[in-house]
């Protein structure tokens, strides 16, 4: 299983959070500059610094972890997404942690509408969100009014502003992940891995099935049952090129004893799997290798039953073989 959108989109969100820590940080650093208590200010800064330094170092120690790794792709593994998940925690409880701290100051020590001007928090909310406060709603009161119904001109809901521009940040780092840094696949690349995947996986199939059987390792079968198998399949795809009996037409005659391509088990089962040039085609597709194993195997029990009607001789002249 593949944690790499999981990662990222946690990745995302650890920035973001140091991103919102800093602020917050900055917020709680401008409130106690405006007040004169020194020492007090200096104990609450020097917590905040070693709380963001911690998280920072136990972020980044995880992924100097991941950098370690000899694949260029950097592939997350279930721990990498479980430590990332919890550094996410612990910035996440830093974060309101800093959010209580700074609103305590704030009522403690100044007047909301001075805190509100100095503190970048409040300032990037504003910007960002253009969000007007209960108190201060005359501002954007429209000037009509029915039936005592009024209108307000508010922006749209900073909820929503924020998701829009959580999608802003998506947006680069989809575009990072996938065309700048090409760390991720895109969607050709990452069809071919998956069929890749796919035929390992049927490989491993038919070996634990015993079906991929190959020109090398294939031997002629003699059990009546494998070659009443092999005629059941002769018959359902091979006579209309060779008839019902082997005789041949446009196919070659497979009664005589006169053979284009050999008449050794691994000849034939290469002629069937992979085709020949004059019309016969190649049946790797329709079948697997047990399967033309026992094929094969039918069609050189034809030799020398010399069908009637046959078609002229073609080829070499091969000894039968043996099916003792
Ligand atoms: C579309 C017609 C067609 C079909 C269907 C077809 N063949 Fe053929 N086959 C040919 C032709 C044509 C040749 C001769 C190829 C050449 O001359 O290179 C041939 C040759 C062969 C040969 C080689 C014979 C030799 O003298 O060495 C074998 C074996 C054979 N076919 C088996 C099969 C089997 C088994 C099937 C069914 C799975 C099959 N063929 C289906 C047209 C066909």
């Amino acid at each position: 299983m593949s944690y790499q959108i999981i990662f990222w989109m946690l990745v995302a969100s650890t920035v973001i959070l140091i991103a919102g820590i800093m602020v917050m940080a900055g917020s709680i650093q401008a409130v106690l500059k405006s007040k004169k208590n020194k020492s007090k200010d200096n104990k609450v800064i020097k917590t905040i610094l070693a709380l963001v330094g911690m998280t920072l170092l136990s972020s980044t120690s995880l992924f100097a972890q991941g950098g370690e790794q000899e694949n260029p792709v950097f592939n997350p593994e279930l721990s990498d997404v479980l430590g990332l998940t919890l550094v996410n925690m612990i910035l996440l409880l830093t974060f309101f942690y800093f959010k209580s701290i700074f609103n305590n100051l704030v009522q403690e020590y100044i007047p909301v509408s001075e805190a509100k001007e100095r503190s970048p928090w409040f300032k990037i909310n504003k910007v960002l969100t253009d969000a007007v406060e209960i108190e201060d709603e005359a501002v954007i009161m429209m000037d009509h009014e029915y039936d005592g119904i009024r209108e307000l001109d508010n922006n749209l809901p900073p909820w929503w502003k924020w998701g829009f521009f959580a999608t802003i940040v998506f947006a680069f780092i989809y575009l990072g992940h996938y065309h700048v840094f090409k760390t991720g696949d895109l969607q050709i690349a990452e069809y071919n891995k998956s069929m890749e995947i796919a035929k390992i996986e049927v490989d491993e199939y038919k070996k634990a099935q015993n079906l991929n059987v190959d020109e090398n390792s294939v031997v002629l079968l003699t059990e009546a049952s494998d070659l009443s198998e092999g005629k059941k399949l002769y018959t359902q795809n091979c006579v209309s090129c060779h008839s019902a009996q082997g005789e041949g037409g446009i196919g070659a005659n497979l009664t005589d004893d006169f053979w284009l391509y050999g008449n050794d088990i691994k000849n034939v089962f290469s002629t069937i799997k992979y085709g020949a040039k004059n019309g016969m085609r190649s049946w790797d597709d329709d079948f697997n290798g047990l399967q033309i194993q026992k094929i094969a195997s039918y069609v050189i029990s034809l030799q020398g039953t010399d069908a009637p009607a046959g078609k002229e001789a073609e080829g070499e002249f091969y000894e039968k073989i043996s099916f003792e």
